[in-house]
């Protein structure tokens, strides 16, 4: 199926899932293994602001680094400039950091709360060069933005 089908379909479902939930780890648990499940995608994840600096939150796929300075790598440079990055070929990316060396492509979006601040970000991985592109970009801040909406509105 197409991409941006895929997209079209999760988001309702995604939607029906988390709506109403309350409980934060629970909601990005299930958001992760959501992407996973219809992707296929490396690893699908979470990083949250804690203290100022990133902590990994629910993910699906390998072990993975547990902190993340601002500006630091995809993740921390997503934080820090407020918007989506993609990477296409992670080894080009200054900074990048490398929690497992099959990961060659990447993308990260910011989670807004209501007042602005960033709550964390949508983190995924992908074993293949160049795997990610617009159509991601939007269908990830459609994700990001129901999150918010579900979590982070105060
Ligand atoms: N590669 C990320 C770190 C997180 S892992 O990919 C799960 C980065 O550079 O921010």
């Amino acid at each position: 199926m197409e991409k941006k089908h895929i997209y079209e379909q999760l988001l309702p479902q995604m939607a029906a899932l988390i709506e109403g939930e309350t409980e934060e780890m629970s909601v990005l648990a299930n958001v992760a293994a959501l992407l996973k499940d219809r992707f296929g995608w490396f690893w699908t994840g979470f990083y949250l602001v804690r203290d100022g600096e990133l902590r990994v939150g629910p993910f699906q796929g390998p072990v993975a680094c547990m902190h993340i300075a601002r500006g630091r790598g995809v993740c921390g440079s997503a934080w820090q400039q407020r918007q989506t990055i993609v990477v296409d070929d992670v080894e080009r990316f200054p900074g990048h950091i490398a929690c497992s060396s099959l990961s060659r492509s990447e993308i990260v979006v910011p989670i807004f709360r209501g007042n602005g601040d960033v709550a964390g970000v949508i983190d995924v991985d992908s074993t293949e060069l160049s795997t990610f592109d617009d159509t991601d970009a939007e269908g990830l801040q459609q994700v990001a933005q129901l999150i918010a909406k579900t979590l982070y509105q105060q």
